[in-house]
């Protein structure tokens, strides 16, 4: 196919050309209807694009025309058999995933990092999930690859009839897992391998860069391309990559979780990052890999900052690192990662995408400048040479996680009557939310599952040292729903 095209942008443009007398939704009518100060904000260019299924426009749940195109030029760039364009981000690419390949019942096998967007389609689907531990990197407090033996293990452990694997990678610091070997090992046991892919649709445009999935013979993944890849934020794409999935299926199960009036400024932004990607792209990941490589080489050059690099990642046996992660703790000098990347913005307004107890993430991309990288060095080195934020070196954090008693699958707990307790007499209850401390983002507990006395005193601890717990609706923990 002719990866110079964009037939969707193309079609929007000439759509808008034609000035036509337009009685369909969206109501703003182009630029006319718009308020002067988003216009002043935006520009015009965008509301010109904003429009619907009009005449040559196609329609994202029928395509049959230039969205169809659009959507087979995607699949054709990343070595999919099928891809559809996303405007819910990889979030509902994600319930998708689980929606199409397990029914209500019907055992699948789920990392305990992965996404809450795969619990919520676990949710709609009914499914019965059994965990598996990824791997933890405790000097660098990181959770990560997923060990294929692990999954084998688990397959053995009589997971026979366990119909899907759902694993993340790369993870948000850039690990990634051996997607061959455990799609090899799934496809012996009859299921498929489903990744979420949020963070790494870059991976296919350099030799480089670890393998995309795709690349690795998964048989469905979701990519989040405004992530990484240049398109606009909550436009992803949901890929179909092998014969083992039923693409009728997961069209069906995609009306489910996408609006039926899909954004086409998010669509045309995703014909034209891929065209962008297939005319230019490794020439934009060469630029981005320089622009990191470098970071990495001069923030390891300042004292007291750590740097993940590969070197790193070999010796704590991490599979392969994506170096588009940018990754580095000031746990020497005894700065956490929050307070690093609070002090970056304050003092150099230089902002960064992640970070927790002890690290700080940058995703480095094709579209950051020397100039950028510079900015985050010389504000790095400030804050290092600043001794009055300088405490004691912080002591690596140790996790004791314990998988719980499963009482009901999630779909069961989400709809069970509830209550609320204080959270003091949870132990020896079933929980009624997610027990989620961030970081690292591992729930210690799903809806449904049994709060242990030990798992009770793991979450208290967590609460001692002051960590984000994500889930109760009580955001203060005093109280938390539990199932009766
Ligand atoms: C691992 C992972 N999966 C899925 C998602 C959801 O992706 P999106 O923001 O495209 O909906 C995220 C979002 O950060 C993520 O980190």
């Amino acid at each position: 196919m002719d990866q110079g095209r964009t037939p969707l942008l193309d079609a929007i443009v000439e759509f808008g050309n034609g000035e036509p007398a337009y009685f369909r939704i969206p109501g703003h009518r182009f630029e006319q209807g718009v308020s002067p100060r988003l216009r002043a904000a935006f520009g015009d260019g965008v509301f010109r694009c904003d429009l619907s299924e009009a005449e040559g426009l196609d329609d994202l749940h029928q395509a049959e025309g230039v969205i169809r195109e659009a959507q087979e030029l995607a699949a054709e760039l990343w070595g999919a058999r099928e891809a559809f364009f996303l405007v819910n981000g990889t979030t509902c690419g994600n319930e998708a995933m689980v929606l199409s390949t397990a029914r209500q019942g019907e055992r699948v096998m789920v990392p305990r990092n992965a996404h809450k967007s795969i619990l919520m389609g676990l949710i709609m689907s009914g499914a019965e999930p059994c965990y598996v531990m990824p791997q933890y990197y405790e000097e660098w407090n990181l959770w990560g690859s997923v060990d294929p033996e692990e999954i084998r293990k688990e397959f053995n452990r009589g997971g026979d009839g366990c119909k899907a694997v759902f694993v993340v990678s790369p993870t948000y610091y850039g690990v990634c897992s051996d997607l061959r070997k455990i799609g090899n090992i799934c496809h012996e046991h009859g299921a498929v391998l489903c990744v979420d892919e949020a963070h790494g649709s870059h991976l296919y445009f350099s030799d480089l860069l670890p393998e995309g999935a795709l690349q690795q013979g998964v048989d469905l993944c979701s990519q989040s391309i405004h992530k990484t890849a240049g398109s606009l934020t909550q436009s992803s794409l949901l890929q179909i990559g092998s014969d083992r999935v039923d693409r009728d299926w997961v069209a069906a199960n995609l009306q489910m979780v996408q609006s039926t009036s899909p954004s086409y400024v998010l669509m045309a932004s995703l014909d034209a990052a891929r065209q962008e990607l297939a005319l230019h792209g490794g020439e934009m990941m060469e630029k981005a890999l320089e622009l990191a490589d470098g970071a990495r080489r001069e923030l390891k050059r300042i004292p007291g900052i750590q740097v993940l690099d590969r070197e790193v990642a070999s010796k704590i046996k991490i599979h392969q690192l994506d170096p588009l992660r940018l990754v580095f703790s000031a746990r020497e000098l005894g700065i956490g990662g929050y307070r690093m990347q609070e002090l970056l913005y304050e003092q150099d307004v230089v902002s960064t995408e992640l970070a927790d107890e002890e690290n700080v993430v940058c995703v480095i991309t094709f579209a950051n400048t020397m100039q950028d990288i510079n900015r985050l060095i010389g504000a790095v080195k400030r804050i290092s040479e600043q001794k009055e934020f300088h405490g004691k070196p912080l002591k690596p954090v140790e996790w004791t996680f314990s998988l719980p008693d499963k009482a009901l699958n999630p779909r069961e707990a989400y709809f069970h009557k509830k209550v609320t307790v204080n959270w003091a007499d949870a132990a020896g209850m079933v929980a009624g939310e997610m027990i989620v401390p961030y970081p690292p983002g591992i729930p210690l507990i799903y809806p449904g599952e049994l709060i242990s006395r030990e798992i009770w005193q793991q979450v208290e601890d967590c609460r001692r040292r002051g960590l984000s717990i994500h889930g109760p609706a009580d955001r203060s923990m005093n109280t938390i729903q539990i199932i009766v």
